[in-house]
Parts: C-alpha cells; sequence; structure tokens
C-alpha cells in the first residue's frame, strides 16, 4: 500500500499526515505528524483512536523517532514514551515491540530509517489485509443469521467506532457491514452514540453516511429495548484487549450491551485482528488496564452552534464530579465468538491458542 491507508497517509517529505479524527464530523481536516512526539501528542490526545490506528500511528511515531535522530539511546527512549501513551488498547504495545525488535535486531550495514519505514509499512499493510479477511468471515455470519431467520435484511448494532478511522482499511467491527454492502444485502446499523467522547454518533455515522449505509444514531441505553422489540438481529463490536481467556476490553458501555444481548438471546460478536490478543493477560475482568480519562469529557459537550461554529458546553454544574472509565470488560461467556482474519474463533483459552499460536 506503500502508506497510503484512509485514516492516515504518508506525505511526500516522508511525514505522516493523519485525519483530525477530533474535529470529524463537522470539520474535515488533517494533521502533519513531523516527530515521535507528535505522534504521541496525537495519540494522547485522540486525534487518532481505535486500537489498530493507535498501533499503527505507534509504529509509524517510531520511524518518526528514528527520522529525527538515529541515536539507538533516543529511539528506545522515544519508543518507551509511545508505548506508554495510551494503556488499555495492546495494538499499540505490540505494534511498537515489533518496531523495537526489529531496531535491535539490525545489522550493522543496515539503513535504520529504510528498516524503520518498511516495518511500520508492514504492519499497517498487514492489519489492512486482515480487515479484509475480517469483513468476508463477518459477512459470511451475517448471511448465515439472514437465512436461518428467513430474512433477506439485517439489523445490526455497533458501539463506538471500530470502522476504518480505526483499524485500516474496513475498520474491524464494520468491515463484515462495508462487506455486506459489497454483497448487496441490505444492512441497517443502530450505531450507539458512545458517550461521554460520541465516537458514535461523530465518527462510525460520519463513516457510513460517506459509504450510505443505511444507520440510526441511538442514545445508549436503547440498545435494550430494541433487543427486546426483535429490532436487532446481530450486534457486532471492535475491541482494545482480548485476553487469553477470550474477556473483551472494549468502549465503556459494551459489556452492558452484551448482557442484553445474551439476556434477549442475540448473538454478540467481536471483531479483532491478532494484534489486539493478549496472551499474557489469563483473566481480563481483573488485570486488563482500563484507562481512567478527564473528568471534563464527561461534564462539556462538542457540537455545532446555531451559527454554524464547533463549540463546547457545559452540560452538569461545574463543581460535579464525573467519572470517565474509557473501557469496561464484556465476560468470555457473553461472547457469541471473535471474527478475526484466521475465521471465527469461540472465546475460551483452548480456542484461541489453537487458532494464535504456533
Ligand atoms: O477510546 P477509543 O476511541 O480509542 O476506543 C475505541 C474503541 O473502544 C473501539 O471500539 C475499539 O478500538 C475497537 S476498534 C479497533
Amino acid at each position: 500500500m506503500n502508506g497510503q491507508y484512509k485514516a492516515f497517509w504518508i506525505d511526500n517529505n516522508g511525514f505522516v499526515e493523519v485525519i483530525d479524527q477530533t474535529k470529524l464530523p463537522f470539520l474535515e481536516e488533517t494533521i502533519v505528524l513531523k516527530n515521535a512526539d507528535d505522534a504521541i501528542r496525537a495519540i494522547k490526545d485522540m486525534i487518532v483512536r481505535g486500537a489498530g490506528v493507535i498501533g499503527n500511528i505507534g509504529a509509524l511515531g517510531v520511524y518518526l523517532a528514528v527520522k529525527e535522530n538515529q541515536d539507538l539511546k533516543y529511539i528506545v527512549k522515544k519508543i518507551k514514551q509511545i508505548r506508554e501513551s495510551r494503556p488499555t488498547a495492546v495494538n499499540l504495545m505490540w505494534a511498537v515491540d515489533l518496531m523495537l525488535e526489529k531496531i535491535l535486531n539490525a545489522n550493522k550495514n543496515d539503513d535504520l530509517l529504510e528498516l524503520s519505514f518498511a516495518q511500520a509499512i508492514k504492519i499497517c499493510d498487514e492489519d489492512s489485509k486482515r480487515s479484509t479477511l475480517i469483513a468476508k468471515y463477518g459477512c459470511d455470519v451475517l448471511e448465515k443469521i439472514m437465512k436461518e431467520k428467513g430474512k433477506t435484511s439485517i439489523n445490526v448494532l455497533t458501539h463506538c467506532n471500530a470502522g476504518w478511522l480505526a483499524i485500516v482499511d474496513d475498520g474491524s467491527a464494520l468491515a463484515p457491514i462495508y462487506e455486506a454492502k459489497r454483497r448487496g444485502i441490505e444492512i441497517h446499523v443502530y450505531v450507539d452514540e458512545t458517550r461521554p467522547r460520541n465516537q458514535g454518533a461523530n465518527l462510525t455515522a460520519w463513516e457510513l453516511s460517506k459509504d450510505e449505509i443505511n444507520h440510526t444514531i441511538i442514545p445508549d441505553n436503547t440498545g435494550g429495548y430494541l433487543m427486546q422489540q426483535g429490532l436487532v438481529d446481530v450486534c457486532i463490536v471492535g475491541a482494545d484487549r482480548v485476553s487469553a481467556n477470550g474477556d473483551v476490553a472494549n468502549k465503556i458501555g459494551t459489556y452492558l450491551k452484551a448482557l442484553a444481548a445474551y439476556d434477549n438471546n442475540i448473538p454478540f460478536y467481536v471483531a479483532i485482528p491478532e494484534g489486539t490478543l493478549d496472551f499474557e493477560i489469563k483473566d481480563g475482568v481483573k488485570d486488563i488496564p482500563i484507562e481512567t480519562r478527564s473528568e471534563d469529557e464527561v461534564k462539556y459537550i462538542k457540537g455545532l452552534n446555531k451559527q454554524g461554529i464547533v463549540e463546547e458546553v457545559l452540560i452538569t454544574l461545574k463543581d460535579s464530579k464525573a467519572v470517565n472509565y474509557g473501557f469496561d470488560i464484556t465476560p468470555a461467556r457473553l461472547v457469541t465468538a471473535l471474527i478475526t482474519e484466521k475465521g471465527l474463533c469461540k472465546t475460551n483459552e483452548k480456542s484461541i491458542k489453537e487458532k494464535f499460536k504456533q
């Protein structure tokens, strides 16, 4: 792919240009990342976000560090800072560790800049191929559900954004939906708004609109009612980390959707590429680190005012306390299966190990 992806690309100067996701859907602006610190800031401030893309920008951030300074001490220091820029999405650590391994194993005659660029692009390209396979396997699931129900159309519910803004280049949870469109399947998507940062309302709805995919934004608390009324055929979400036993860390609120799906006998799938698996963590509910972000993200909301200007307003009393956990854990028992580049995988240690560990 030579560094050309939908959410970011390599510009003519060898820098990394990203879509500024904090501005969507009102403004379509890009930012150029010129060094490792720019990449760290982009990840921390969620200019780029979503597990896969965080990993990709992490890897490209390492390449930018090499572009700045080829002293190994400097590179390793920057790698450590990039690795720590967000805590939950393990794709970041996975991608950055692949970069470190490549750099540490370089031969004396290797051109470090060329080598780090090639490795970062390889990580992105492989994620893109994984996304294509997730699209195929996930869409097969959608077709099977339709067939079993004797339906000619399907209603999917998704949470947060796991489209191409989050995983190059078709997404994870949205990949089967894009594939359904390509296969001519009549599909409708319920998009959880995903408070407090509204990745569903701002990003998923924007992505689906661009592709003219029929969708409806719903307040986060609506899913359970829709499921009771038979309006949802299947839930598909992405993930930021899946532990060895199949517990799933994803955007806060995912767990409640899984509980509602379980109670209503609705299949609940989690679409992930390999880099989202964490074999070190045996019990996800206990041990996956959960990011806590600023309470201001709960207390303020951003939108377009009547004059067409993007504005942030306080929606609580200034002194009210708020808490902002970025993610929650859905226990493996509530997940029907993982949709991966290697096909469907049951959420238990044995199945995950068999599929992914040689
Ligand atoms: O805080 P974010 O927006 O980075 O969180 C993103 C999510 O939780 C997505 O659902 C998840 O990354 C899966 S997308 C690959």
